[in-house]
């Protein structure tokens, strides 16, 4: 990495507000893949031993996730998506570029980790409620959206505000 490409990315981090927490400091992050449909899903493994892949700050209003990292890496491509357990939030890959991100406290029942990502659709297997990549309610019993959070994209890092 030359010193451009280092600066750049430090100063977009300070620009983010990332100060705090680390995945090394015991951040939970749990890689979802997707699932039975191998078009679909991209598997994004939990980092071992701490990767410094994703961190959450601003009392968690804030996460960062550096694409780089390989145990984030397959939210690089279309159909990626994991769920950041500490901070509540599920990202997925809709194009090959776009990141969205929603929150993971399913508007059924507030279900918050159980989730499952394939055909374009997040499931919340408590009770079945499916959402699409809008986080719009395609199937019930939830009868209202997941809220989407704002997704910044510079090159491999993604800051998500709450
Ligand atoms: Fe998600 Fe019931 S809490 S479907």
């Amino acid at each position: 990495m030359n010193e451009l490409n280092r600066y750049t990315r430090k100063d977009f981090l300070r620009t983010a507000g990332s100060t705090a927490l680390f995945a090394t400091l015991g951040i939970g992050f749990y890689g979802c893949g997707s699932s039975t449909d191998a078009m679909e899903g991209t598997e994004v493994r939990p980092p071992s031993g701490g990767s410094g892949a994703i961190e959450i700050s601003n009392n968690g209003n804030t996460i960062t996730i550096d694409l780089s990292v390989n145990s984030v890496a397959g939210l690089n491509q279309q159909g990626g998506w994991t769920l950041i357990r500490d901070a509540a939030t599920l990202a997925v890959n809709v194009d090959g570029t776009t990141i969205r991100a929603f929150t993971s406290v399913c508007t059924h029942a507030g279900c918050s980790t159980n989730w499952q990502f394939s055909n374009n659709r997040f499931e919340c297997t408590c009770h079945g409620s499916r959402f699409d990549t809008s986080g719009s309610v395609v199937r019930g019993p939830a009868s209202r959206d997941l809220q989407e959070f704002s997704v910044v994209r510079d090159g491999d890092l993604i800051v998500i505000s709450k």
